[in-house]
């Protein structure tokens, strides 16, 4: 049987499946389908410093292979995660990651230093939200800023940093490369690609915020050319998602270069689609009589 354990920047998961941060809220209620003590690890909802009710509805969009979001980073605070949703993550036996969402650089070195003292195992800097008007997106279109952010939250935090970027950048190396220089343990890669919906009879847009995030089948192979581009170009760990749905997608993420893997959007269409990665990978692996499933990272054959 094949070992379907992977280690992250010194921390082990059970297998490379992660749920992807603002698409399982802190497990609970996925727990009453399976117990996510299944999973390698779940990325919490983006945790900004003070309480956010989000964005005004609508902030959902149906698209053809996907879905628009524009939900705004509600959430509870750190304050409330640390003390409501962590202490019932500690007992699942699962990887916590924090994901955290700041306005400025303050706000992020000042969740990071809360999160230091904290019992959570990775930290998830997400400079890649693209609905909200101050911070998110704009800390990860730039190197300088990813560099700043990054350091400035590696000084005061000491759990393994794990650096989510966006794909609304012209080139994701460059990107990724500053957030290794900077201190980055782990990149993890894509969020959402930018979108917009027009309903053609009012000629507003859908969603009430004019834009929001794509995510789901129709980006996967833009997040399977990302992931490739920055395996290629940095040496530290690199967790991929954007669009994964089946235990095939997941096999082709690891083969392009991903040690880990996040899934997202499929959770809403399937709440048991991570379950049904997991096995499918195992499955897969032992087909391929691989002794661990960390010997399809990276293996990839490109043409010449
Ligand atoms: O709008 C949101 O809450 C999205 C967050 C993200 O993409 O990181």
């Amino acid at each position: 049987m094949a070992d379907m354990r992977v280690n992250l920047c010194g921390v082990e998961l059970k297998n490379p499946v992660i749920a992807a941060s603002g698409t399982f809220g802190y497990g609970m209620e996925y727990n009453e389908f399976y117990p996510v003590s299944r999973l390698g690890g779940i990325s919490c909802k983006g945790t900004t410093l003070q309480e956010r009710m989000g964005n005004p509805s609508p902030r959902i969009a149906d698209t053809p292979a996907g879905i628009l979001n524009s939900v705004g980073l509600q959430n509870p605070g750190v304050d409330a995660f640390l003390s409501t949703y962590l202490p019932w993550l500690r007992q699942q036996d699962t990887v916590v990651i924090a994901n955290l969402a700041g306005h400025s650089v303050e706000e992020y070195c000042q969740m990071a230093e809360r999160l230091d003292a904290s019992d959570v195992d990775i930290v998830e800097l997400n400079i890649s939200c693209p609905n909200v008007k101050e911070g998110g997106v704009n800390f990860g279109t730039s190197c300088d800023m990813v560099s700043t952010v990054t350091s400035e939250v590696k000084k005061r935090c000491r759990k393994p940093l794990m650096v989510k970027l966006t794909p609304n950048v012209t080139s994701i190396g460059d990107i990724a490369a500053a957030a290794e220089a900077a201190g980055a343990d782990c990149i993890s890669l894509i969020n959402t690609l930018t979108g917009m919906r027009i309903d053609i009879r009012t000629r507003r847009p859908i969603l009430r915020n004019n834009t929001g995030g794509l995510s789901g089948p129709a980006v996967f192979p833009v997040a399977v050319r990302m992931v490739r581009e920055v395996f290629k170009r940095v040496k530290v760990p690199v967790i991929g998602m954007g669009g994964i749905s089946t235990w095939e997608d997941a096999a082709e993420m690891m083969i392009a270069g991903a040690s880990a893997i996040q899934v997202g959007a499929a959770n809403f269409r399937d709440p048991f689609a991570m379950v049904k990665i997991i096995e499918g990978l195992e499955n897969f692996a032992n087909e391929q009589k691989l002794s661990s499933i960390t010997e399809l990272t990276g293996t990839l054959m490109e043409w010449a």
